[in-house]
């Protein structure tokens, strides 16, 4: 038997807009209005009511900790109108997840803006970042004695890459200059951010926190060993991957290290353009892999070996997502078990992980992709909002029981 360090962490995930549901003053609410993406998030799963029995639901699968996001338009949804109930809102689900014995791990940005700032440019603009610093610095003053741990901004460069490069989130926009300003951005805004934390919790005399990014993470894998191949792997690797941390941990802004792992990237160059370069992949099904529902190569050993990686920079990380979306509970239940192994396998040579959360507590809101994908381990009937334990968080909970796998 593998054994987990003592007082490691064992959750799942969610994020306001893919769960609450009415969440009408953000920007996806606006883009799925005008009809501008695939499925609107409505209802969602009414997580926003519902989330005392969600609670519940993880407790009684063994969890000791949950990521959540607070939703910055509802509690700022015009400028400068800070909504005390909403602020309120948020306290109840921390106390009621610390009274069944869930560590809150708290997202202050997860992908959705405030309309208002988004219509003034959102992060585009440099000057903007002082309003979000201004929400951070809020609800840090509201929440930091009952949180410990926090995560300024998700997924930054996929934010930046899905908004402004690829056009298929909101705004929608096809830009490198402004996918290069948002990313620099957003480091400058998580930089404050971490500072403003900080100071706060010194303020108060409190124990100093755990403040970090939720960086993605992918496993860049080259399909054939040709030069091109192997510098396009070597170059996204630096840019996706680490580019962005190194860059915080240059500025000392991080207490441990974020990781989202999902799957494999796998490169197959044919010219040296450098768009080629930085995103072509191979479109034949070399190296064939078992795949979730939306696609994606599962690859469990890419978690061994990024983590690996980033052993140097002698950070504690924290897997703040890990999961796949599948109609194939088997499937979900072979995946996680995989990635705990190679978890389990980095901890051995040496990295240091603080916890694992699972992507997602509740099937949701997949952005772009609707609510067709199943990521939950716990089944959502969108009919009538009843939730189903899937037999994969059965199993999971034994091992959040145990510690072991
Ligand atoms: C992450 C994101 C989550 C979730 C997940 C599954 O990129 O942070 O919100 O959607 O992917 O695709």
């Amino acid at each position: 038997m593998n054994k987990f360090p003592q007082n490691f962490l064992w959750g799942a995930a969610t994020s306001a807009h893919q769960v609450e549901g009415q969440n009408i003053y953000n920007d996806w609410w606006q883009a799925e209005q005008g009809h501008l993406l695939k499925e609107a998030s409505n209802s969602a799963c009414r997580h926003y009511e519902l989330y005392a029995q969600d609670f519940s639901i993880a407790q009684q699968l063994n969890h000791n900790c949950h990521r959540f996001s607070i939703e910055w338009s509802r509690i700022e949804p015009q400028e400068g109108n800070f909504q005390v109930l909403e602020i309120e809102h948020y306290r109840k689900i921390i106390a009621d997840l610390r009274s069944k014995g869930l560590e809150p791990v708290v997202t202050l940005h997860h992908f959705t803006n405030p309309v208002w700032f988004s219509q003034k440019g959102g992060w585009t603009k440099f000057k903007l970042q002082k309003y979000f610093l201004r929400f951070v610095d809020r609800i840090v003053r509201e929440l930091a004695d009952q949180v410990q741990f926090w995560i300024t901004i998700n997924e930054p460069l996929v934010y930046s890459s899905h908004s402004y490069f690829l056009g298929v989130w909101p705004p929608q926009e096809r830009s490198l200059f402004k996918t290069v300003k948002v990313t620099l951005n957003l480091a400058g805004a998580h930089t404050k951010a971490y500072q403003i934390i900080h100071q706060i919790y010194r303020q108060k005399n409190l124990v100093k926190p755990m403040v970090s990014i939720a960086a993605n993470l992918q496993a860049f894998e080259i399909c054939q060993p040709t030069a091109k191949n192997k510098l396009a792997a070597y170059l996204r690797n630096r840019l996706y991957n680490f580019y962005f941390i190194e860059k915080l941990l240059r500025k000392k802004t991080l207490d441990y290290i974020g990781v989202n792992y999902y799957s494999r990237n796998l490169v197959d160059v044919q010219s040296w353009r450098i768009k080629d370069l930085l995103a072509q992949t191979c479109p034949y099904n070399h190296h064939p892999l078992p795949k979730n529902s939306l696609g994606w190569d599962i690859y469990p050993e890419g978690l061994f070996k990024l983590l690996l990686a980033m052993k140097k920079y002698k950070l504690a990380v924290f897997i703040t997502e890990n999961g796949i979306c599948t109609q194939d509970d088997k499937l979900r239940w072979d995946y996680i078990y995989q990635h705990l192994q190679q978890l389990h396998r980095v901890i051995s040579a040496g990295v240091e992980v603080l916890g694992y959360i699972y992507w997602s507590l509740i099937d949701n809101f997949e952005w772009d992709k609707g609510f067709i994908p199943r990521f939950g381990l716990v089944q959502i009937d969108y009919q009538n909002q009843q939730r189903t334990v899937r037999e994969s968080a059965k199993k999971l909970a034994e091992v959040f029981k145990s510690g072991e796998i």
